[in-house]
């Protein structure tokens, strides 16, 4: 953490722990006079209920909000459903009859929650959707996340420069992949990316073998993969390469929305005699999950886009102390994301590229990852 943002999270603690201060005392809210009509002061008892422990992001998250909230004194009960919705929504309703006021939720499908949250409401919780949105209810208070569009964009427009696709006559065999069907950020993500990438389909500078090319953004889901598995996107890698690549046929792009799918794409790669150098395709990939950068450092991956998920969980914090003490929540987007029930008030954070020669400056320097943890 830089110094100055050390000092803010230092800062914001202390005027949190007022803010607790005054709730133990049976103070009054302490509205900061921006803050929302009529808003009171909330007790700081937190469920986090992220979706699994199997990718190491989530991990990430779920500790490092923990441990911010605990430092705060705020009692803290923090869960994995993994990746199971029936698990998630039962975790959740403990949370709730254990007292939870403030829920943060990272939803394994964004189209299931609104009973439960409606269960949390009627206890009067405040519920705040992470990194994925929740539809389909009026019950989700704020939503914080990083500019799920921009990440695909970010990968298109990478692909874009690399290939010098504006001047490229093609044809560059593309295999594109899209995120989870249930996960309200898959389409984003695809979007992004689709909007750079589908006029050079269109115009024929980009082939898709396959035939999975979605013909408008609104048909991600059917180039889909499941729970972002690693196993079921080699699986897919294998049937395309083996169905559309045959003779001296090759793949030069793969657009995967995010890591956990480049690494079974990768695995599919190798198995097919792929092997990094001047004719190993350009994968895309989202997370700077640790393979996956080590990936990059062999040259089996092109990119990642690195959300500092710190950031994330410093800026729910932040929610959080702004609803403990009865203020007016800080966000950045009132218009992006509309749940089907209302365009739920969203804090964006921004994404970025990370490529071979970015990985000791951006993510060792910062301390988002470890040197040993990538083998440098
Ligand atoms: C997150 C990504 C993650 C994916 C799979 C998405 O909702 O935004 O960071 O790679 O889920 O867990």
């Amino acid at each position: 953490m830089s110094r100055t943002k050390k000092f803010l999270a230092l800062a914001a603690t202390g005027i949190f722990a007022l803010s607790l201060a005054s709730c133990a005392t049976g103070g009054e809210s302490t509205d900061g006079g921006g803050g929302d009509a009529g808003a009171t002061a909330t007790e700081c008892n937190v469920g986090i209920s992220m979706p699994t422990r199997s990718l190491e992001r989530w991990i990430n998250d779920g500790e490092q909000l923990k441990s911010l909230l605990e430092e705060a004194d705020c009692t803290v009960d923090l869960q994995y459903a993994d990746n199971k919705t029936d698990q998630q929504i039962s975790q959740i309703q403990n949370q709730v009859a254990g007292g939870s006021k403030i829920l943060v939720v990272a939803a394994i499908d964004g189209q299931v929650l609104a009973p439960v949250l409606a269960e949390a409401k009627a206890q009067d919780a405040t519920v705040i959707a992470y990194d994925r949105l929740i539809n389909g209810t009026e019950d989700v208070d704020y939503y914080a996340t990083f500019d799920n569009y921009k990440v695909g964009q970010l990968q298109g427009e990478f692909l874009e420069t690399e290939l010098d696709l504006a001047n490229a006559t093609g044809p560059i065999s593309l295999e594109p992949f899209a995120g989870s069907p249930d996960d309200n950020n898959a389409k984003f993500f695809f979007s992004g990316a689709w909007d750079v990438l589908l006029p050079y389909v269109e115009s024929g500078v980009l082939v898709v073998p396959s035939g999975q090319s979605p013909a408008s953004n609104d048909d991600w889901a059917s180039i889909g993969i499941q729970g972002w598995a690693s196993d079921k996107a080699q699986s897919e890698m294998d049937n395309r390469l083996s169905s559309f690549y045959t003779g001296s046929d090759t793949v030069d792009v793969v657009l995967s929305p995010n890591d956990s799918l480049a690494i079974g794409i990768i695995a599919s790669l190798k198995s097919a005699g792929y092997t990094p150098g001047a004719d190993y395709p350009l994968i895309t990939g989202q997370d700077a999950d640790k393979a996956n950068v080590q990936a990059i450092l062999a040259g089996e991956q092109a990119m990642t886009v690195w959300k500092d998920t710190r950031t994330l969980g410093e800026q729910v914090f932040t929610m959080i102390q702004e609803i403990v003490a009865g203020d007016e929540v800080t966000v950045n987007d009132t218009e992006t994301y509309d749940n089907g029930e209302k365009v739920v008030p969203s804090y964006l954070l921004d994404p970025e590229v990370v490529v071979e020669a970015d990985v000791q400056t951006k993510l060792i320097d910062s301390g988002f990852i470890q040197a040993s943890d990538v083998g440098l």
